[in-house]
């Protein structure tokens, strides 16, 4: 049986001599507590929830994090009211129109995990729009996850590859740890080493549940729009403080 690739390699030392995570995902929670606790709209906070999603993008480049996986919309976000739903996508439409040039002067590549194509078709196309002019870029890629739920990820991942056994194409004996990640959307990043969630919750809302198996899981009081450089560069400083052992001793 060949076991997923070890995650120990899936970090290196920063100039300062700190460890630091290749690959960093974020729950960002809070927006409504944060709009709520100054008597706005919930809008309100997502709007500075976005402009949090750029400060932490900039702190990953900053930092030379490789990987920054963020939930902006999870499956079940659906439930929401329409209303909250058409601010979500049309602030997402709003920010790639915005950022798409600092994506390219900081050489961000976009990356989408989850099931884009359920958003309307003017997001859509924006969407392939930016994944595709920013492809070549390759300081930090930022994979949004849209539409997004680990189990259905899981799931599909499942199918493939019992179709592949049924066509006769791979043995049932040959599915192992590494057949399923090679079947994930997260297939060509890296281990996720940092794995953070804000706003007091402390919970995966199934999130990345397959990737996050040897990841450090940092709980935030912080709502996810006073998300800065400052909370970034903290988190980094608790994750080299860490000590991974991946089971081990
Ligand atoms: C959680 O806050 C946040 C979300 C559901 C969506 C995250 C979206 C953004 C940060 C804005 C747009 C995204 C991009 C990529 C530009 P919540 O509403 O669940 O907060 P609450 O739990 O306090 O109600």
């Amino acid at each position: 049986m060949s076991l997923a690739p070890a995650p120990g390699g899936a970090e290196r030392a920063s100039t300062g001599g700190h460890i630091v995570p290749r690959h960093v995902a974020i729950i960002m929670d809070g927006n409504g507590r944060w709009a709520e606790q100054r008597g706005l709209p919930r809008v309100a906070g997502h709007r500075a929830g976005a402009e949090a999603v750029r400060r932490a993008m900039q702190a990953a480049v900053d930092n030379g994090v490789k990987v920054l996986t963020l939930y902006a919309f999870s499956s079940e976000n659906w439930r929401r009211s329409d209303e909250e739903i058409a601010d979500l996508t049309g602030l997402m439409r709003f920010y790639l129109e915005r950022e798409l040039g600092s994506l390219q002067k900081e050489g961000v590549r976009l990356k989408l995990i989850g099931d884009h194509s359920a958003f309307g078709k003017d997001l859509v196309e924006r969407l392939e729009r930016a994944v595709e002019r920013t492809a070549s870029n390759d300081r930090l890629t930022l994979v949004v996850a849209l539409n997004y739920g680990s189990r259905a990820e899981l799931v599909a991942a499942a199918a493939q590859l019992a179709k592949r056994a049924v066509a006769g194409e791979i043995a049932a004996e040959a599915i192992d740890e590494n057949a399923i990640a090679q079947e994930l959307q997260t297939r060509d990043l890296p281990q996720l080493d940092l794995l953070i969630r804000t706003s007091g919750e402390v919970r995966l809302s199934n999130f990345l549940l397959w990737q996050a198996a040897y990841a450090e899981l940092l709980f935030l009081d912080v709502l996810w729009p006073d998300f800065g450089e400052a909370e970034f560069e903290a988190a980094l400083s608790q994750f080299a403080l860490r000590q991974r052992r991946f089971g081990g001793r």
